[in-house]
């Protein structure tokens, strides 16, 4: 049978281990350090390691820079005068870190062709298709869902090895 202090325990463990945030930021390269920056400080209270907040860092800027070079056309979003924005959505949940970014831009044709290594559709801006690569390396799951002409959700998730704000509860 579960105690009034067990009960009171676990109903602490579960609030505590649950987090959520969604920021909104224009479509603009100054907010590629943004995101990076309040990724980092979204998942600070789990103690992550230095290399794992790296490994964050990068795959949510090669997302976010991707939503805003690929996905909207800046030339574009000025004569048909749209908004262009990116949704940042971070959960944890235990250890487990999942971060979509999405944005409301032109879409991926053949998603597959994409995601492959050293494909870009624009290698005249000195990009080199590595991004996809780079966010499948440092993240545990990679999925993107992807309709031409609605938009695009890169969706991340990375398992964390410490638990140590739930420790610290105990
Ligand atoms: N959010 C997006 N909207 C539309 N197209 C995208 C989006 N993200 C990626 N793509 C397409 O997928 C291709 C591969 O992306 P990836 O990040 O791997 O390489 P890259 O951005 O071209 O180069 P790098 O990331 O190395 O600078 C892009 O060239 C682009 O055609
Ligand atoms: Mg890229």
């Amino acid at each position: 049978m579960e105690t009034a202090r067990s009960l009171t325990e676990n109903l602490k463990k579960r609030r505590i281990n649950k987090n959520e945030m969604r920021v909104e930021f224009d479509a603009v390269s100054e907010n590629e350090s943004f995101a990076r920056v309040a990724v980092a400080a979204f998942v600070t209270p789990l103690n992550p390691t230095l290399e794992e907040i790296a490994d964050i860092k990068t795959a949510v800027s090669e997302a976010v820079t991707n939503a805003i070079i690929h996905g909207y056309d800046r030339e574009e979003l000025i004569q048909e005068e749209k908004e262009a924005k990116v949704v940042m959505h971070c959960k944890l949940s235990e250890d487990v870190l999942s971060v979509e970014i999405t944005d409301e831009g032109r879409g991926i044709d053949n998603i597959e062709q994409a995601m492959e290594p050293l494909f870009t559709t624009k290698p005249e801006m000195d990009r080199s298709g590595m991004g996809f690569a780079f966010m499948e390396a440092f993240m545990d799951d990679l999925e993107v869902i992807s309709q031409p002409g609605v938009g695009t959700t890169v969706l991340m998730k990375k398992k964390l090895g410490t638990m140590s704000w739930i420790r610290q509860e105990e």
